[in-house]
């Protein structure tokens, strides 16, 4: 007994070890081998799907295999044969333990007695046996085996003999093949049912000579049985070895079988296609995972990814393992450089070289872009300061310079650069605009080095260059009318193709605006009057005492800034223009603003002084009445509310069209208001020639004011405005003309206004 189970483990040993069924098992921990609710084990053995033990385990009856519970340990079968099967594996075998035939010569009957008699192995469609793995083997020393069957659908029939012919043989004859005493033949491809037989010359009566009078004949595994001389006493107590079995999937290759996605066996994804025989077309195929991962490909999800880090064998990283989907790949732990690789460079301290690389490039890079930006803003800044320059002289800046020298002992500053407009400015911000035109936008600015409020100027309209001599001129002119009632131009700026012009800063905004702002700021008639005064007085200055005469052209309550003392100032020399002196009136294009603009300089396009006594007209009214010169909203009489005032003066009803506020303000300014009135009448007339000159309305104005009531009532529709001359004082400080300058052009501005 003992020496049987000796032999039994001893054949078997390289059994185990090439199968390793154990390996399966321990899988199945890890991923399914069988479908769900299906005995995925019987004993030792795994019973990995399409094999299965129920009708809906297996793929197809092929695949049927039954388990004895009732044995310990469990035992599986091929379908319900007594064929054990020892081991599944999902490569496409199996092992199944097959009879050990037998006979011997019986000296008591005195013929051979054959034993196990059920040699008859038959495999279900899609199994056949490995004709590589497996050998046929005849033991004996006096013996013939041969095998048959059916390969395919026809038979096959194999012969082998065995002989010894000295004791020596048995003694010396360490493996099969020689022909002495053990005899092994390959059998066919394709082999599906397996019979064999054994025999002997002579009833194994000459074989007793070397006490051996038994022969031997099964189908084995090669590697599972090892002959010795020894083998051919003991093989007795053998009953059965094992059988290689191929299995596969189906009568046809991968590529047929892929056309048909429901019966394509390969169910898993990672899971790939192969043919075992490539060169037999109809042999079947078989199903495997994609290398990095495992499991059974014939389930759905069945291959799953095999974490090598975990695998001591394949994990070959020598700091780092990071496992991928199908694979994985060593690193270093930074502070490393190298691959990873055990057994290649590994992983050495320092820091990677890629990087290192990497960090020199983009340091490179980073150094090319720097200096490419730093010559593009040498090469920008540059144009910019020559495009500055350019404009500087374009405007005429040289000349300008020269003729401020001649100036006097000019100290003031009046050639501001733009960088000193754009701080004061903020940059031009939107937030710095105090006012903005047709063509120019008016910004509030502090300069930088004498903290000095100004109103910067810049135009909207670029200048064609042919003008900028005359503009210079302009800006000269601008420069010498000092005059109290008159915003003082302070310098500017030349630098852009347009001149910027800085002026005084005039807080209390315009007369329009303080007059018809809602609500109402009041002013009261002394205010209004004085007004008028120092706006006439500014005009009369302009008319006749500036070194040549300049019309305005634009007299309106916009132009007028007031400031915190409700000094009034005349602004906005954009339509101005000088009047060479040899002449009484200049032929020009109209331009002014309508309800202010006169209608004779309309009609004919001559301009001339008394166009400007138009508009201070309209200012009186404007004065007079607290409305705006011309609105819509007002009844159609009404629109223009000069010819309004007109219509109600000549029918002595003046006071219907006065500013209630300042009627309300008593009696006694009543005839103040009503010489005014004439005093706007006459400036209104049609004809210019009727009108008075500026000199004549301040002086008429002044007697006016200081006191009203003593004036002649007799004058009232005379024209004839003769200055007392006791009542004359001009208390306008101005600034003598400058005799240096002669103007032998002049200047139209086309800036700010209204041109018809
Ligand atoms: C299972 O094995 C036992 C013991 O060898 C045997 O008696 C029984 O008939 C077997 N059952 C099947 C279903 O083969
Ligand atoms: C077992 O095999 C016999 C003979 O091949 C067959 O008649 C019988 O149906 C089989 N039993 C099962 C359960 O398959
Ligand atoms: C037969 O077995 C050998 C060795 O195990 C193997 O290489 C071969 O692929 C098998 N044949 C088939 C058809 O599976
Ligand atoms: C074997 O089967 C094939 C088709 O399956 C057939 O053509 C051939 O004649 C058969 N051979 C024999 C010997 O029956
Ligand atoms: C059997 O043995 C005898 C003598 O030992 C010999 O003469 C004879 O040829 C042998 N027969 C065979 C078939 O080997
Ligand atoms: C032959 O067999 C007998 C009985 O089995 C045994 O006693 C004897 O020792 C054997 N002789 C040799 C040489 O093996
Ligand atoms: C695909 O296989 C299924 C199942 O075997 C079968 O019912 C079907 O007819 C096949 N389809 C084609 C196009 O061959
Ligand atoms: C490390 O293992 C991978 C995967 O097993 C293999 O491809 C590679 O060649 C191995 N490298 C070394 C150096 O052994």
């Amino acid at each position: 007994m003992c020496s049987k189970t000796l032999i039994l483990v001893l054949l078997l040993l390289p059994v185990f070890l090439a199968a390793s069924p154990s390996s399966l098992v321990e899988a199945t921990n890890f991923f399914p081998l069988a479908k769900q609710n299906c005995m995925d084990r019987c004993g030792n053995v795994a019973i990995p799907f399409p094999f299965g033990t129920a009708e809906n385990c297996y793929k197809n009856k092929c695949y049927f295999v039954t388990c004895n519970q009732t044995q310990n340990p469990p035992k599986l079968f091929m379908q319900n044969t007594s064929h054990e099967i020892i081991d599944i594996s999902l490569s496409g075998h199996l092992r199944i333990m097959n009879v050990v035939a037998y006979e011997c010569y019986d000296v008591k009957v005195g013929s051979r007695v054959s034993f196990r008699n059920s040699r008859r192995l038959n495999l279900p469609p899609l199994l056949t046996v490995n004709a590589t793995a497996n050998k046929f083997t005849v033991l004996g020393c006096d013996t013939f085996g041969n095998i048959n069957g059916l390969r395919l659908n026809w038979s096959y029939y194999v012969w082998c003999t065995s002989m010894c012919f000295s004791k020596k043989d048995l003694e010396e004859v360490s493996s099969c093949g020689g022909g002495v005493a053990c005899c092994q033949v390959n059998i066919p491809k394709q082999v599906s049912t397996v019979d064999f037989d054994l025999g002997s010359y002579t009833n194994y009566k000459n074989a007793s000579q070397y006490n051996n009078s038994c022969g031997y004949a099964f189908l084995v595994e090669e590697n599972a049985f090892q002959f010795s001389g020894e083998t051919l006493n003991n093989l007795r107590n053998v009953e059965k070895l094992p059988v290689v079995v191929d299995w596969v999937i189906s009568n046809g290759n991968c590529e047929e079988a892929k056309l048909n996605s429901t019966s394509y066996a390969c169910k898993s994804v990672n899971s790939d296609c192969y043919n075992p025989m490539i060169n037999i077309h109809s042999y079947g195929y078989r199903c495997r995972c994609m290398d990095g991962y495992q499991g059974n490909p014939y389930l759905d999800n069945g291959c799953q990814d095999i974490d090598e880090c975990q695998d001591p064998v394949l994990n070959n990283c020598s700091k780092v393992c990071k496992n991928t989907p199908g694979g994985f790949y060593c690193t270093c732990p930074s502070g490393y450089r190298g691959d990873g690789i055990k057994g290649s460079r590994g992983c050495i301290p320092g820091e990677p070289f890629k990087y290192k690389l990497v960090a020199g490039i983009a340091v490179g890079i980073l150094i090319v872009l720097l200096v490419i930006l730093f010559i593009y803003v040498r090469l920008k800044r540059r144009s910019w300061a020559e495009e500055k320059q350019r404009n500087f002289v374009q405007n005429g800046g040289i000349l300008l310079q020269e003729k401020l020298k001649r100036l006097e002992n000019n100290t003031t500053k009046f050639i501001y650069s733009l960088v000193e407009l754009q701080k004061a400015t903020n940059g031009f911000h939107d937030d710095m605009i105090i006012g903005t035109g047709g063509f120019s936008t008016v910004y509030r600015g502090i300069l930088e080095k004498t903290n000095k409020v100004v109103a910067i100027k810049k135009n909207k309209l670029e200048v064609a260059s042919n003008q900028t001599d005359i503009f210079t001129n302009e800006l000269i002119i601008h420069a010498q009318i000092n005059h109290k009632n008159v915003v003082k131009l302070l310098g500017c700026c030349l630098e852009l193709r347009t001149p910027l012009l800085v002026y005084e800063f005039i807080g209390n905004g315009t007369l329009l605006e303080q007059l018809h702002s809602r609500p109402r700021n009041l002013i009261c008639w002394d205010i209004r009057l004085k007004i008028a005064i120092e706006i006439a007085g500014a005009l009369s200055y302009l008319h006749c005492e500036a070194s040549s005469p300049i019309i305005h052209r634009d007299i309106k309550s916009a132009n007028i800034l007031l400031d915190d003392t409700f000094t009034a100032k005349l602004s906005d020399f954009g339509s101005s223009k000088l009047v060479p002196i040899d002449k009484s009136h200049l032929s020009t294009m109209v331009q002014g603003t309508i309800g202010y603009l006169d209608p004779e300089y309309m009609q004919t396009s001559t301009l001339t002084e008394k166009s400007d006594v138009y508009s201070f007209g309209a200012l009186l009214v404007e004065l007079l009445s607290g409305k705006k010169v011309l609105s819509y909203d007002r009844p159609q009489e009404e629109t223009n509310i000069a010819y309004f005032f007109l219509s109600k003066l000549r029918e002595n009803s003046v006071f219907q069209v006065v500013d209630v506020e300042i009627l309300g303000e008593g009696n006694n300014i009543k005839e103040q208001i009503i010489q005014v009135a004439r005093l706007a009448e006459v400036c209104l007339n049609m004809k210019g020639e009727d009108r008075p000159t500026m000199k004549e309305v301040i002086l008429k104005l002044e007697g006016i004011r200081r006191g009203g009531r003593a004036q002649n009532e007799d004058d009232d529709h005379d024209h004839d405005y003769v200055p007392e001359s006791e009542s004359f004082t001009f208390d306008h400080d101005y600034v003598p003309e400058l005799e240096s300058f002669t103007f032998d052009h002049y200047y139209v501005s086309e800036l700010e206004s209204f041109t018809f």
